[in-house]
């Protein structure tokens, strides 16, 4: 994996990324471009002002590639070896079904769903083709799941609290990531409820788990995980300096899920093996 980080190109893997002028998509477009994938496929919403532009007329980076809408899929990963989306819930319910009847793998990035959108697309994807599914596509990040594992150590009376910030343009709140750690804590530590945020007279009752969203300015993430007992505190925070630390863990996943040929919803635990 070091080799990755230290500038690692692949060799060709051909990739159709939809949500290309989005935030997401546009930054793994050119990361994949400065590591040798090869951007077969450009999907865009319905309505966006750059439907029948290229990537360089929409600005994205130098390329002829056609961006096509949701309509188009078939035509648009007709050559991909990896379909990768990072969109909206609502487009992802519509489009994996159909990518999987294709026969395409796929990385996806896409957070917010709710717990029937998700069943959905698990029950069309997971038994026709290999595909990643994370929250969160930094590997520091995922090492910090990992990590959170191990807090199952702290005895009773140490309370678990989660912040995240994001972006002012961010739509579902909390994080996919801020509700992954709080999977993983309520797990280990038997919280049995969520408070999002306290107003007037609210102290915490037990068995509550904490998760907080703050929405400012152009934060990429940064999340926090505050332990705290009765005489100290530890604070574990990932602070990503750009969304190219996404994109990055998200391509890493496109060359892991492109060698495997079992179908199969995989994490990025699987991705990381044994790291
Ligand atoms: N897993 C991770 O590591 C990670 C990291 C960062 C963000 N995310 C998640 O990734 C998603 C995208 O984030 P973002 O910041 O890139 O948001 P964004 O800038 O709003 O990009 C999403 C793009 O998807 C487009 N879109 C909507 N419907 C579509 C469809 N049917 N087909 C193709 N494209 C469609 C949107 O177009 P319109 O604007 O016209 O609707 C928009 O351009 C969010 O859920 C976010 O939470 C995940």
């Amino acid at each position: 994996m070091r080799a990755f980080w230290r500038g690692w190109r692949t060799t060709n893997i051909r990739i159709c990324v939809a949500g290309a002028t989005g935030r997401m998509g546009s930054t793994l477009i050119r990361e994949a471009v400065a590591r040798g994938f090869k951007i077969v496929g450009a999907i865009a919403a319905r309505d966006d002002p750059n439907i029948d532009k290229t990537l360089r007329e929409a600005g994205v980076c130098d390329l002829n590639v056609k961006i096509v809408d949701p309509s188009r899929i078939p035509e648009a990963v007709k050559e991909a070896d990896v379909y990768v989306s990072f969109t909206t819930p609502e487009a992802e319910v519509a489009n994996l079904p159909l990518v999987a009847d294709l026969g395409k793998r796929i990385v996806m990035g896409t957070t917010g769903f709710t717990s029937e959108q998700m069943r959905k697309i698990v029950e069309a994807v997971s038994s026709k083709v290999p595909a990643v599914f994370s929250p969160n596509y930094a590997i520091g990040v995922n090492i910090l799941f990992k990590l959170l594992r191990m807090m199952k150590a702290f005895p009773e009376g140490y309370d678990f609290s989660i912040v995240e910030i994001h972006h002012s343009g961010k739509k579902d709140a909390p994080s996919g990531t801020a509700k992954k750690m709080g999977e993983i804590i309520s797990e280990i530590r038997g919280y049995s409820s969520i408070s999002y945020g306290r107003e007037g007279i609210s102290p915490r009752k037990p068995g509550e788990l904490e998760v907080l969203a703050v929405r400012a300015g152009g934060v990429p993430g940064i999340h926090e995980v505050i332990i705290a007992g009765s005489h100290e505190i530890i604070r574990i925070e990932h602070t990503a300096f750009s969304r190219s630390v996404f994109a990055q863990g998200a391509l890493y996943a496109v060359n892991w899920i492109y060698k495997q040929e079992k179908p199969g919803i995989y994490t990025m635990d699987d991705v990381l093996g044994g790291v």
